[in-house]
């Protein structure tokens, strides 16, 4: 089959209401694929890029699935051409990277890595040549090794080292970046890394979460304000993972625990930089951080003007009471035991009305101007078939999160662009490269790319005709 016949034959099925296209959508939509430095780029010591937590964590004994590590990844940082073309025969209009501390600050603090800056110069110059907005991501987990022995993200200090990485990129890029994101996902690389142990730097206990939680949230409004002194015209945005939280039953203890886990997961940093202070209200566990790390004058420098928020949605969750579970008082029912079997390859339910109701969620905050997801998309085991890769169910979740996208739009609530989590499958994180998120199949021993047919979906759904 030819590749056109392919993807009529794909789009014929699913019977797309007429309306349901790029175009309903509206000119300015920017239609991006993400990918984060860590992930993707391998390289991991090359032109004097320091070490970060990530390098150190995944050398560690079993931290990672199968014993894997991002030495090589995708190997972008010498395939970032070949990745960028790819990009833009996808149709899209923008490519969302990040940027890795170590490569710019090899210690984190102090000189300047200049092959570092060099490298990002020439992917953002790629991406401008070919059409594609650079967005970039300041800060995607990769913190240099040297601040985390020195407490990381626990240490106040980070609030300076922050500072200083935020002014060296952004006045070095100020004048061919517009889009600009400060962090991604707080509450996961704060949670992961400092309260559970999960994520690097693999540390745990509340010790750890409450400093990490503050520090965390100043940087998000500093490195703010120093991109808006900075860049001229900037487009100022940081990332949120949400999902939207349901009760497991209508139980008032179920509801106050959905509420929980929702001002958890969804407001903890969220609120703050709306100038609307911590939800302590429904965290009670945060009076210990008020009073122990919030110094005086600190409430005032959470918030910051954001010009959009990153919504960064894959699944929903439902939240149930469970009184054992200590500073939340909820846990997750997991949709293996709700009997939903609309599953992705690592078990996430797949829920398009959840993304709609997130984005509803979301709406209802005045502060909030406009919303980019700059996330979305889903692993998948994705198999050869005689060259070709049918991934028909990641054709439909990415439909369907679309058509769900659109319905919000339409509803009227600001969403201005989406970006596909990912455009070639990596490294994700403590799964290794088993989960495979890709609109592009590498093959690791080669580093052959092959584009799979969501890809195709994504081409001729952007086609400009
Ligand atoms: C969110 C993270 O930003 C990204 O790094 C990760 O790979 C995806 N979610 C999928 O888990």
């Amino acid at each position: 089959m030819q590749d056109n016949q392919i993807i009529s034959s794909l789009l014929e099925p699913l019977n797309q209401p007429k309306e349901f296209s790029k175009e309903a959508f509206g000119n300015d939509f920017m239609w991006g694929v993400a990918m984060a430095s860590f992930q993707n780029e391998g390289a991991w010591n090359v032109d004097g890029k320091g070490e970060s937590i990530w390098d150190k964590f995944s050398s560690k004994k079993n931290k990672i699935k199968d014993k894997q590590n991002a030495k090589v990844a995708c190997d972008f940082y010498y395939r970032f051409e070949e990745d960028i073309l790819i990009a833009k025969s996808l149709n899209f209009n923008s490519f969302r990277f990040s940027i890795a501390w170590t490569r710019i600050l090899p210690n984190g603090i102090g000189s300047v890595n200049q092959a570092g800056l060099a490298f990002y110069h020439q992917v953002i110059d790629c991406c401008l040549e070919n059409g594609l907005e650079p967005c970039v991501t300041l800060y995607h987990w990769d913190l240099p090794q040297m601040l985390e022995d020195r407490g990381g993200w626990t240490n106040r200090e980070i609030i300076a080292w922050f500072s200083d990485y935020c002014e060296v990129v952004t006045r070095e890029f100020a004048s061919k970046v517009k889009y600009w994101m400060v962090l991604n996902e707080p509450a996961g690389f704060t949670g992961l890394g400092y309260m559970t142990g999960y994520h690097a730097p693999g540390r745990m206990g509340m010790g750890n979460f409450l400093p990490a939680i503050h520090h965390t949230a100043m940087c998000q409004a500093e490195g703010g304000r120093i991109v808006r002194r900075n860049v001229p015209d900037a487009v100022i945005g940081t990332t949120f993972s949400c999902s939207f939280i349901e009760p497991f039953t209508n139980k008032l203890s179920d509801i106050k625990a959905a509420q929980r886990t929702d001002a958890l997961l969804n407001r903890l940093f969220l609120e703050p930089s709306l100038g609307m202070g911590y939800p302590v209200e429904d965290l009670p566990f945060l009076k210990k951080m008020m009073k122990k790390y919030v110094q005086e004058g600190d409430l005032e420098k959470l918030a910051f003007d954001f010009d959009f928020i990153g919504l960064q949605n894959y699944f929903k969750v439902v939240a149930k009471n469970a009184w054992w579970m200590p500073y939340l008082g909820a846990t997750e029912v997991k949709p293996q035991h709700r009997n939903v079997t609309d599953l992705t390859h690592i078990g996430w339910e797949v829920s398009p009305d959840g993304m709609y109701q997130i984005l509803e969620q979301m709406s209802q905050y005045e502060g909030i101007k406009q919303i980019i997801i700059t996330e979305n998309g889903a692993a998948f085991d994705d198999v050869f078939h005689e060259d070709q890769i049918h991934d028909a169910d990641r054709i439909r979740f990415y439909e369907s999160y679309l058509q769900h996208i659109l319905k919000a739009k339409q509803a009227g609530i600001k969403v201005n662009g989406y970006m596909a989590w990912t455009l070639t499958d990596n490294f994700e994180w403590t799964e290794g490269y088993k989960p495979r998120f890709g609109l592009v199949h590498i093959d690791f021993e080669t580093q052959k790319r092959t584009l799979k047919n969501s890809a195709k979906w994504f081409r001729a759904f952007l086609d400009e005709y």
